[in-house]
């Protein structure tokens, strides 16, 4: 991490910032998110207008290590307080039922909360300094909606620094995300818990805490943003391929003399226009991933073709994202492969 980190001007001048109403992006451990005041419906609302978001999908609200969750959420039922216990400050985010002070906007509507106390010391240190450690900060992923989520500084400023409506002027530095994709979400808003998004703390560690699988969501589960088909996909179109078919498959792709960028972790190929070697290794994987996905988009190749990585649970968030960036894989094939 970088000597500026803990800069406490910077920190400073960023939580006044937010107390303004201004937009701040800081770095959390697991992506860069875009900030505002949790309690300020119009701070909240220049999230949306800068992402491109439709209003109607909530934020995550970021909390202090100190903070007094009664003022959030209503009620903490004995699940979320193991969870929180087991996995606070860190990764995991919880949708539990909103406190009535606390104004919708963030909720996208909804009568739940998602909260999360974050590990990372420059995001802790802005949580301590904003309402002196009394506020909330709602912050999505610091990119553009449905685009590929940053884990760097440089990665907001390459989404937000043509942005014409200018409303993000304050960028605070914390190096690379260690995790590097976003928050495992489960919802014990409604009883029973429900995994919404796979992220790094996986379900099975989630189980040996409650001393049972978390469910999937079914219809009735939250809307989230997070979950929708098409999402951290880059410009490029991005397509999943099983090691045991790449070779075959990036054959006939140079006999069509498509230009391929190539995210391979067993399997290389000389002819691809660029190349990124990902690690065997589920967590290195992650946080590696978004910046990989990046780097081969600046290739301006035809596609994006990505070596799946393995199946077994201690993948699940890195596939669960792979398969949203590549979510149309085999319709991109199909006409790359035509004529
Ligand atoms: O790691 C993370 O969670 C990052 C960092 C910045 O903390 N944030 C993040 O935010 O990924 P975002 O907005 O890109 O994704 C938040 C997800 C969305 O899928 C949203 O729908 C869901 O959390 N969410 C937030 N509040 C919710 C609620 N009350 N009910 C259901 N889903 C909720
Ligand atoms: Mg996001």
């Amino acid at each position: 991490m970088s000597d500026t980190s803990l800069d406490s001007f910077a920190i400073r001048d960023a939580a006044q910032r937010l107390e303004r109403g201004e937009l701040v992006a800081f770095p959390t451990e697991t992506v860069y998110g875009l900030g505002a005041d949790a309690e300020n419906p119009c701070a909240v609302a220049y999230i949306y207008e800068a992402k491109g978001r439709p209003s109607n999908h909530p934020v995550i609200v970021h909390v202090a290590p100190e903070a007094d969750l009664s003022h959030w959420v209503s009620s903490i039922p004995d699940d979320a307080r193991k969870l929180i216990d087991a996995f606070w400050p860190g990764p995991l985010t919880l949708i539990l039922k909103r406190a009535a002070n606390i104004p919708s906007a963030v909720s996208g509507g909804q009568d739940t909360i998602g909260i999360r106390c974050p590990a990372h010391p420059v995001a802790q240190a802005l949580l301590r300094t904003f309402k002196q450690g009394k506020g909330g900060i709602a912050a999505p992923s610091a990119n553009k909606f449905g685009h590929v989520s940053p884990t760097t500084a440089q990665h907001v400023r390459d989404e937000f620094g043509a942005d014409r409506s200018g409303l993000l002027k304050c960028i605070l530095e914390g190096g690379q995300s260690e995790v590097g994709i976003e928050s495992t979400i489960v919802d014990l808003s409604r009883g029973r818990a429900v995994l919404l998004r796979p992220g790094h703390i996986s379900a099975e560690r989630i189980a040996e805490v409650l001393g049972s699988m978390p469910a999937m969501p079914d219809a009735e589960a939250p809307r989230a943003s997070g979950t929708l088909e098409s999402h951290y996909a880059p410009l490029t179109p991005v397509v999943l391929v099983d090691s045991g078919e790449l070779g075959d498959i990036l054959r006939k792709l140079h006999a069509h003399d498509r230009r391929v960028a190539l995210m391979h972790y067993r399997t290389s190929d000389k002819a691809a226009v660029a190349h990124v070697a990902m690690k065997d290794d589920a967590a290195a994987y992650a946080h590696d991933l978004y910046a990989a996905l990046r780097k081969m988009d600046e290739a301006r190749a035809d596609l994006i073709v990505v070596e799946a990585p393995p199946t077994s649970s201690a993948w699940q968030g890195v596939n669960d994202r792979l398969r949203r960036a590549a979510h149309d894989s085999r319709g991109v094939l199909n006409r790359l492969l035509e004529k």
